[in-house]
């Protein structure tokens, strides 16, 4: 589905989508200039990196500059893609409603969130589910205008976000799997690159957003995409144990506090059939990072919704892995970068 908003709410979303990229493409690079510029070896503890660049950039107009729009835009986008979003409510409630054919979708009325999903994310009033409809705004509004071309967080200006799933997908080790599980799918767009990477195996997505299940399940059913949508947690997906060849993760964990991440590896490792793979995309930790963009990173915990950014990039993933089960468990860039960060692991027979 594609809404048709009317000019003024597009443009103005077209508008802070430009402001972005702008700041990701032209104000970053320039402070990132003037940082090396003046610091010839910069620190290695993140702690040190951050007042390195505070200290190095405190008069760089392009820096502070940057920050702003970045902040501005986060908490704009909500601001202007939900009144848009309830300018087109009918038609978007049409599109859920009319959403018939292959796949499937429970809703599991009544589940109880983790206490840790009230925080809130990326500055959106309410969270994941601050609004009926915010899985439409996220995808329609959201991701079109501004996500969609990169300029914040890992994603580099001018990079493909819908090309980077189809990567971390096709980095799975096996080509191909009876039943595959992807846990966090948001409203569907690294599940639609793993159900076009397998296109034999049974897919189920498991997300807790009950406005992302229903807009991901509306929209895999107009494109003809076999899904089965389940809301639950990804701690507690309710699958059997033993039952699913491939669990895959794109850019959940950061969402997620550690201790929880470790409940999701364990579930991860309880519903994967013996010798079943995990493959997780995700940002790469501070120590991969160049020490200027690991503090742009960082800046995000405190700055725009990203609560659990610094303590998940600064986790011990591998180690975790190894403590829920797994083996074989090795880390990578892919797309000749370091973003997406992929790391995959092993049941053992
Ligand atoms: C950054 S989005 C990524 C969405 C999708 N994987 C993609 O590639 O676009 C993270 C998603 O994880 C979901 N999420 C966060 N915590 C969760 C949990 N404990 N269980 C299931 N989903 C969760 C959020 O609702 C959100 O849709």
């Amino acid at each position: 589905m594609k809404v048709e908003v009317s000019q003024r709410p597009r443009a103005s979303m077209q508008f802070i989508g430009s402001a972005q990229r702008f700041a990701g493409g032209t104000l970053q690079k320039r402070a990132s200039e003037e940082y090396y510029a003046n610091v010839e070896n910069p620190p290695q503890s993140i702690d040190e990196r951050r007042d390195s660049v505070a200290t190095a950039l405190a008069d760089s107009a392009a820096w502070k500059f940057d920050r702003f729009v970045t902040r501005w835009v986060a908490e704009e986008i909500y601001v202007r893609a939900l009144p848009a979003i309830e300018e087109v409510r009918s038609d978007v409630e049409e599109f859920l409603a009319a959403a018939e054919g292959k796949g499937s979708i429970e809703l599991n009325e009544g589940i109880k969130a983790p206490a840790y999903w009230e925080s809130g994310f990326h500055l959106a009033p309410g969270g994941w589910d601050g609004h009926d409809l915010m899985g439409a705004a996220l995808d329609q509004m959201a991701f079109t205008y501004v996500f969609s071309t990169g300029g914040v967080g890992a994603v580099k200006t001018g990079s493909n976000m819908l090309d980077q799933r189809a990567m971390v997908a096709q980095a799975a080790p096996k080509d191909t799997y009876e039943h595959i599980v992807d846990l966090g799918a948001g409203t569907g767009r690294f599940t639609e690159a793993v159900r076009k990477t397998y296109p034999e195996a049974r897919i189920t997505a498991i997300e807790l957003s009950e406005s992302s299940v229903r807009y991901g399940h509306a929209a895999s059913v107009e494109k003809g995409l076999d899904i089965n949508w389940v809301r639950a947690a990804a701690e507690t997906t309710t699958l059997e144990a033993d039952s699913v060849d491939l669990v895959a993760a794109y850019t959940l964990l950061h969402e997620v506090p550690p201790a929880e991440n470790q409940k999701i590896f364990n579930e991860a490792f309880r519903i994967l059939k013996p010798g079943g793979d995990l493959v997780i995309g995700e940002i790469a930790p501070y120590d991969k990072q160049e020490p200027f963009h690991a503090v742009v990173l960082d800046w995000e915990t405190e700055n725009r919704g990203e609560p659990h950014w610094r303590d998940v990039l600064t986790m011990d993933a591998p180690g975790m892995l190894r403590d829920a089960g797994f083996t074989d468990i090795e880390a990578f860039g892919v797309g000749g970068g370091i973003y997406p960060w992929v790391t995959r692991a092993r049941k053992p027979l």
